[in-house]
């Protein structure tokens, strides 16, 4: 005789649900968007399939329709005109920039929306690095890059912004933002760091759609290694004592050990990010009729849930939301 049926609680829906340990909710997702100048623009991102550069006006839009659908809180991350970069990145800073203007635009628009700013100078720098860099040595510097992220932050701070996500993997850049923010009064503002940010493959697609790639050399001396996870828990101790308030891994699937080790290591909040090649390793292989792409998504955005990831960042976002609706 069996003792032991597992099946037992997998009989039928109404026991699966009673039993099932991870949720997932559109209220854990933040939608990324990308936006570019102009008025009535939605630009394709090839790589991206169903993602958009979007201008203002349309931004302002499709954050209606996610808020609409319980995803209140999106990323933004502006497409700059190569002639605005600059070796010092000061586009990064300007009030009436584009990335600016897009937190405003939101904010105006549906100031429940939570509206989190990127801080690092990748997409206003023309040598395409998250930091400064020695024009002799190719060095990236960190503690002059530090200067001008507070800059960046305070700028959005000012327009509007609710989170600042520090994505350039500096080191004491949090403390360094933390200080800068609430020395001009913004104690209530988030910082969310990209505290396990890894040297990753996954990002290609992004820097298409930014048009953002370094310009020379890659981006090992500050991210992180792929094959460290116990480095992950010194990052993110360090950005706890300096004051983040949501420890972020990324990329997402190939780190979920990541995101179970500091969840179980930490008591902040823990975000992921489901960065731009998983999403197109998803679109790609649906597109061709490989998998089920409604159900591969909910699978991979609970994985997170069950991993120990509070908050998702997904290009999904819209669409699961729609899928959970059902
Ligand atoms: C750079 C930044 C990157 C992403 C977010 N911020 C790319 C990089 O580090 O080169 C990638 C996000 C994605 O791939 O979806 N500050």
């Amino acid at each position: 005789m069996l003792i032991h049926r597992p099946r037992r609680n997998r009989r039928n829906e109404v026991i699966r649900s009673l039993v099932r340990e991870s949720h997932l909710l559109p209220a854990h997702l933040i939608a990324p968007l990308f936006v570019i100048d102009g008025t009535a623009q939605r630009v394709a991102i090839k790589s991206m399939p169903g993602q958009f550069r979007f201008s203002i006006d349309e931004l302002v839009k499709e954050a209606k329709e996610l808020y609409a659908l319980g995803v209140h809180a999106v990323a933004l991350f502006p497409v700059i005109d190569e002639k605005l970069k600059s070796p010092d990145a000061r586009e990064s800073f300007n009030p009436q920039g584009l990335n600016a203007r897009s937190i405003r635009a939101i904010k105006e628009a549906i100031p429940e929306m939570m509206v989190m700013g990127d801080v690092a100078l990748d997409p206003y720098s023309s040598d395409g690095h998250d930091g400064l860099v020695d024009g002799e040595s190719g060095e990236i510097l960190n503690d002059p890059t530090l200067e001008v992220l507070a800059k960046q932050a305070l700028c959005e701070a000012r327009a509007g912004a609710d989170i600042i996500g520090p994505s350039d993997m500096m080191d004491g850049r949090v403390g360094y933002l933390r200080a800068a923010l609430d020395e001009e009064g913004f104690h209530n503002v988030l910082i969310m760091s990209y505290c396990a940010k890894y040297a990753s493959g996954f990002y290609g697609p992004f820097r298409e759609a930014l048009d953002s790639a370094p310009k020379k050399g890659d981006k090992k001396s500050y991210q992180m290694d792929p094959a460290n996870a116990k480095e992950a828990i010194r990052e993110a101790m360090l950005d706890e004592q300096e004051g983040a308030d949501i420890l972020m891994v990324k990329p997402g699937l190939p780190y979920l050990d990541v995101i179970y080790r500091l969840k179980e290591n930490f008591t902040l909040p823990i975000a992921a990010y489901n960065v731009s090649g998983e999403y197109a390793m998803v679109k790609a292989a649906a597109a061709n009729g490989w998998i089920d792409q409604d159900k591969v998504i909910l699978e991979t955005l609970v994985s997170f849930r069950r991993a120990g990831a509070d908050v998702i960042l997904t290009y999904f976002a819209k669409e699961a939301a729609l899928l959970l609706r059902k």
